[in-house]
């Protein structure tokens, strides 16, 4: 396999991005019982960042949901493999993404969160990438919308690597 790795959004681009994001959620949950739920293993690095710019005495909790890998595009064969341990009734959640593609992932973890009781379920994601969507979501907090192309970087990975990257990167030939 060979494959090249182009910069998309570079890493001043994306640290001015979770700073202007970590004010406004700052902002609008002022006051409110606040938990970031980070959906693993993309998230894991944007949610770091982010959580130290919001300036709330928050709540973190996790959940893991199985991927249906690009040959089983079936949303079906969502399920749940590690979920929250924090108590999220009568909670505001802030549900932590690295990108939303189809859709369905997504859409399957804030109806899983919303059944546990949450006053309210929103969702911030670090990219988006309309082109792909199968199913509608609403984004409450986006840092960027990105072109129909495979990115890694920041969290996200192909085939479980290059997370590590700074920068959000496409990746070209990758099969
Ligand atoms: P969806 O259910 O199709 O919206 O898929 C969302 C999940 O697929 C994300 O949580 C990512 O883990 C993964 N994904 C989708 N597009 C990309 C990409 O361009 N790079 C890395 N992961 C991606
Ligand atoms: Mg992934």
């Amino acid at each position: 396999m060979s494959s090249t790795l182009s910069v998309l959004i570079p890493r001043g681009d994306i640290e001015y991005a979770v700073a202007r994001l970590g004010r406004q959620i700052g902002i609008d949950y002022s006051g409110c019982d606040l938990v970031a739920v980070g959906i693993l293993k993309g998230s894991f690095i944007f949610m770091a960042d982010l959580v130290r710019q919001i300036g709330l005495p928050l709540e973190i909790d996790f959940v893991t949901v199985s991927s249906y890998g690009s040959g089983t595009k079936s949303p079906g064969n969502i399920s749940v493999l590690h979920d929250l341990r924090v108590d999220v009734r009568d909670k505001d959640v802030l549900v932590i993404e690295d990108i939303v593609d189809s859709g369905h992932t997504i859409s399957y973890v804030m109806k899983h969160i919303a059944e546990k009781g949450a006053r309210s379920v929103r969702l911030c994601t670090l990219a988006d990438k309309p082109s792909r969507r199968e199913t509608p979501v609403h984004i409450d907090y986006l840092g960027f919308t990105v072109p129909n192309k495979f990115v890694v970087g920041y969290g996200l990975d192909f085939d479980n690597k290059f997370r590590y990257l700074p920068d959000i990167c496409a990746l070209e030939n990758h099969d």
